[in-house]
């Protein structure tokens, strides 16, 4: 049986850190507040020249580094954000420019918080057709684009990056992805989104327009977050026979650190075996797993043979489990 392995990850960050204590000098916020009600103590923010390809492009090229493979082994790029550099081409064409990965056909995938587990799980697929393909699947964001600053609801919760991971196809061996479990409710998009830039034919100008930037309700979220992800996760496992205990390191969707160990309580994960980098970073949605996952290979927290559990939540509603052998 062929199975999609990860070869490499990569991930990058812009260089400029904005804290809550500058927060507070932006909006009528404290930094108890965000981070008793968050977890967050500052994220990144993309400064001059950083531009989304290029944050997702160095993250890419750190992936190829790390598993051995050059750009123009590539067969398939794909970029999940939901704050694209343009509207059109795709974020992936920009990227596969910069990268010179002429081989490889690119496109984006909107899948907000959940789009790099989207984005790996269809590489998975594309891999078992064709097991020699090299897949480049990047999570970045660039969400400092689409945040209104004077909301306080929405402005201390994000922040910039991108996270990356070359896939191949391996046969024969226990390593790579196990199976994925991944929904999506657009009956709930009001709880979080982002418009479009104003419309050029006022016919279609969606009513009470408000401007290109996140709307959010927080708390609703919240608890649709956290029995979403427990039910998935449950039903993946169940799926594949195996057992909470059998999970090496799960690496759940940076959001919220209360979310984070709500879900943590109910499906009884030891502490120890979540993976959390959301006080540095804040919510990066698309990145923010791959940026997790880079991490936790480089501090050693995933060993060959670990079972490594993903797991995400985001704007669609979209939703979702992964598992994979390392
Ligand atoms: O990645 C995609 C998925 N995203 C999520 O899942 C986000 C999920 N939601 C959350 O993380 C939390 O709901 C938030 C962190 C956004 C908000 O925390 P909360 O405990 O749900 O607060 P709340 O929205 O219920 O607001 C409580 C109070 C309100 O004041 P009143 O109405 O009780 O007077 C807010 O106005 O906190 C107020 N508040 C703030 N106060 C200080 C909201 N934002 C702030 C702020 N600083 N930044």
């Amino acid at each position: 049986m062929t199975r999609a392995v990860i070869l490499g990850t990569g991930s990058s960050l812009p260089e400029r850190i904005l804290t809550n204590a500058e927060l507070e000098q932006m909006v009528e916020t404290s930094d108890s507040w965000i981070q008793s009600r968050t977890g967050i103590s500052e994220r990144r923010i993309a400064g001059p020249g950083e531009y989304l390809y290029k944050v997702a492009a160095k993250a890419g090229q750190k992936a190829l580094d790390a598993a051995g493979i050059k750009a123009e082994d590539l067969g398939l790029l794909v970029v999940a954000t939901v704050s694209p550099h343009i509207l059109m081409p795709s974020t992936a064409c920009f990227v596969q420019a910069e990268l010179g990965a002429f081989n490889a056909f690119a496109y984006d995938i909107s899948a907000a918080c959940a789009g790099f587990t989207y984005g790996i799980d269809l590489a998975g697929k594309y891999i078992c057709a064709q097991p020699d393909m090299k897949v480049l699947v990047v999570g970045a964001e660039n969400l400092s684009t689409r945040i209104n600053w004077e909301d306080r609801n929405t402005c201390i919760l994000f922040g910039d990056g991108a996270g990356a991971a070359v896939l191949t196809g391996e046969s024969g061996g226990e390593r790579g992805i196990i199976g994925a479990d991944l929904h999506s409710d657009g009956r709930l998009w009001r709880l979080l989104y982002t418009e479009a830039p104003p419309s050029m034919n006022k016919d279609v100008q969606p009513p009470d327009w408000k401007g290109p930037f996140i709307q959010m309700n927080g708390s609703e979220l919240f608890k649709h977050a956290v029995r979403l992800m427990e039910n998935s996760v449950k039903t993946l496992l169940a799926k594949h026979q195996l057992d909470i205990g059998d999970i090496d390191l799960m690496i759940p969707h940076q959001a919220n650190i209360r979310i984070i160990n709500n879900l943590k309580d109910r499906l009884a994960v030891p502490e120890e075996k979540v993976f959390v980098n959301l006080n540095r970073y804040g919510n990066t949605s698309s990145a923010s797993i791959p940026i997790a996952l880079d991490e936790a290979l480089h501090e050693g927290r995933i060993q060959p043979g670990d079972l490594v559990l993903m797991c995400t939540f985001g704007a669609g509603l979209t939703w979702g489990a992964l598992l994979l052998r390392w």
